[in-house]
């Protein structure tokens, strides 16, 4: 008997079999059906909003349309969503030719049941549409919604689902045509790389406003994930690849209540360290889940009104709905994400000599397996550089290796931009409080920094001394199908951005990353900070514009305390004052000072390997393509 198939559903039948590589409903999961709780997972994965889109509505209206899901999916938007926006048109969908019944575009979608998730496609792979409940036909008025969202109910709600970020375009079966996808040019947890997080939320700003510069700033393929419950630290971070989940190394750390758990070290700094399904849960949250509770915890735009409370589970589940619904529907989007493989290259994009790939493959071993690995010396291995050198040359070296330890690295000691790694969310006291473990929270503050960029006086480098509280730290990232995913690092700010998803585009990307990667003279450096590029303004809350001038380091204003903020004036005597006291000058030098993240090269760090020979690295790059 043949079970329900989302490709099947989807237009399998519509298309000739080989649009399918390996057959409807199999194809990227190398090969395997997936079982029934698999293919729940995956339902889950790329259509359940967790109630979120109650959320999206609520900063339609705080912002007055400038975060508005409903006109962000604009089928006019269509034939250009990938180029300006970077998101996936869903396959099933066309666009409108003309608006429907209410007035708004909307993209013409099949109406396709998924079972037990209540909602229809916005004709954006992602982003869910429902009807909205509060709705009323006879207050309606278009016009009026457009000009503010806040004045009138609109027909839709509009929610979001994991795969938005986390759904691209899969490296192995690229579209023809970015803008017309098919079901089979996806990839389910690859990251998509290519969407413009920044365009999105300044689709109506103006470059007068500086918000627009810090949008306009943001790499592609990242979201500031401590936007919402902000930390006041402008730190967005690459959608990087889920991959091996079954591989990946667990830690046994310390819960709040004393209890021990064995734990992935889930996200960028592995501050989500509760074990996977809380770790999701709380994505769920961050996206809208639970938001009646949630939004009485912080001030979900600003920041300003008031500070952030602990997000308590306990009674999130008691008292919301959602999060038993979600909480019940995590075995399965667990299972499914252990299905997903990374992207392996077809031998004829990589390396033939068998000596070049050793000679690589040896460098790695010297230079990175002790990080870049899941296969480790057994403790008590008298000499782990032997041991190590041993396991590469293994046929099966690559299988079932996550290619990372999942441990967590001091910004000491690999050096990378620090602002992504002082996200506060976590810490005792701050929102996501409960999600990160008593180990994470004890981990000792990392050495202090030196010598770091003054985009100022940069005769006057600056000396910052990372918090303590958990913050400080990078997980190693796995390196499984890397080749893919360039540009590298964190905050995706290393190397050659080209939007170009086909397999030439994404291997002329991972080249340059990995050459500025190892040699770092090759990199942009101070030239990489980002600056705005005309004169701004930051609007106060008392109505007072704080003039910017072009060519001002975007992070100078974005990572200020934003209550503090409202304090600052150009013209304001203590401003001056301070100023003049601390030695720096002006209002630049308050921000300086006050900044909480003074860190401004965004491309800076991770420089093992750069001491090998030239021959070494290039046969290193051989290697790692492999991947
Ligand atoms: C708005 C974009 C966006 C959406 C929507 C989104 N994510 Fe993510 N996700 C990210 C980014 C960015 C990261 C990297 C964050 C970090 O590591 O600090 C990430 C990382 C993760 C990770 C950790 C990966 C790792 O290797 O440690 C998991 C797990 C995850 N997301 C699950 C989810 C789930 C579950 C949902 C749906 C509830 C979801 N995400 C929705 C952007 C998104
Ligand atoms: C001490 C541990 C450590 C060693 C040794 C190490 N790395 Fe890393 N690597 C990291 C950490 C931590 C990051 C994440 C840094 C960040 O994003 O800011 C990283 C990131 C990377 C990335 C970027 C991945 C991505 O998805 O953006 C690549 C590529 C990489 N490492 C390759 C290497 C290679 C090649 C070597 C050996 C020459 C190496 N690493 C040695 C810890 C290490």
């Amino acid at each position: 008997m043949r079970s329900y198939t989302f490709w099947f559903v989807l237009g399998s039948f519509l298309l000739p079999a080989q649009d399918y590589p390996g057959g409807a409903d199999t194809y990227e999961y190398g090969g395997q059906a997936l079982t029934e709780l698999e293919k729940q997972g995956r339902n889950t994965w790329y259509f359940w909003t967790g109630g979120g889109e109650k959320f999206w509505r609520h900063t339609a209206r705080i912002t007055h349309g400038i975060t508005d899901l409903l006109q962000y999916v604009d089928s006019r938007r269509r034939p250009e969503r990938f180029k300006t926006m970077g998101v996936l048109n869903d396959p099933d969908c066309t666009q409108a030719t003309q608006p429907d019944e209410f007035g708004l575009w909307m993209d013409v979608c099949k109406t396709v049941t998924i079972p037990g998730i209540p909602s229809q496609s916005s004709g954006i792979v992602g982003l869910r549409k429902f009807p909205n409940p509060k709705f009323d036909k006879f207050t309606w008025d278009v016009k009026k919604y457009l000009a503010d969202p806040a004045t009138v109910e609109p027909p839709y709600l509009i929610g979001m689902t994991c795969g938005f970020c986390h759904i691209g375009f899969n490296p192995l079966y690229p579209p023809k045509d970015p803008e017309n996808p098919r079901w089979y040019n996806f990839s389910s947890a690859i990251g998509n790389q290519y969407f413009q997080e920044g365009t999105l939320f300044t689709l109506k700003m103006t470059p007068q406003d500086f918000r627009w510069h810090v949008g306009n700033r943001q790499p592609a393929g990242t979201s500031d994930t401590s936007r919402f419950a902000t930390d006041h630290i402008f730190n967005p971070n690459a959608i990087n690849s889920i991959v091996h989940l079954k591989d990946r190394p667990v830690a046994t750390e310390t819960m709040a209540d004393g209890s021990t758990r064995n734990v992935h070290h889930i996200l960028k700094d592995g501050a989500d360290s509760i074990g996977t399904a809380g770790a999701s849960l709380r994505v769920y949250v961050n996206i809208g889940m639970c938001s009646d509770y949630w939004t009485t915890l912080h001030d979900p735009i600003r920041g300003t009104e008031r500070t952030q409370k602990p997000f308590q589970i306990a009674l999130a589940r008691k008292d919301c709905p959602d999060w038993r619904a979600t909480e019940a529907l995590m075995e399965g989007a667990e299972a499914f994400l252990k299905t997903v493989q990374p992207a392996r290259l077809a031998p004829e994009h990589l390396a033939k000599d068998p000596e070049l790939l050793k000679r690589g493959a040896l460098a790695f071993a010297d230079n990175c397996a002790r990080c870049h690995s899941s296969k480790q010396p057994p403790a008590g291995t008298p000499d782990a550089a032997a041991w190590f050198r041993e396991a590469v040359l293994k046929p099966d070296f690559l299988e079932d290796n996550f290619l990372s330890n999942d441990q967590r690295v001091s910004v000491a000691e690999v050096g990378t931009n620090i602002g992504r790694a002082i996200a506060s969310n976590a810490i005792q006291g701050h929102v996501w409080e409960e999600f990160s473990s008593r180990t994470y929270k004890d981990q000792p503050p990392s050495p202090p920094l030196q010598g770091l960029y003054n985009p100022i006086k940069p005769n006057k480098p600056i000396t910052f001394q990372p918090p303590a509280g958990g913050r400080g730290y990078y997980r190693v990232p796995t390196l499984s199908g890397v080749w893919a995913t360039a540009p590298f690092l964190h905050n995706n700010a290393l190397g050659l951005y080209n939007a170009d998803p086909s397999i030439t585009g994404r291997l002329a990307a991972f080249n340059d990353a990995m050459e500025k990667l190892l040699w770092p003279e090759k990199r942009l450096g101070t030239q990489s900070v980002w600056r705005t590029s005309q004169d701004s303004a930051v609007l106060l809350e008392s109505g007072y514009k704080l003039k910017v001038k072009q060519g001002t380091p975007v992070h100078l204003f974005a990572n200020i305390n934003a209550p503090e903020m409202q304090l600052l004036r150009n013209d304001n005597f203590f401003t001056r004052l301070i100023g003049g006291i601390i030695g720096r000058g002006g209002l630049t030098g308050v921000l300086l000072r006050n900044n909480l993240s003074p860190d401004f090269v965004v491309d800076r760090g991770h420089t093992f390997g750069s001491t090998l020979s030239d021959a070494d690295k290039r046969a290193l790059i051989e290697f790692v393509r492999t991947f």
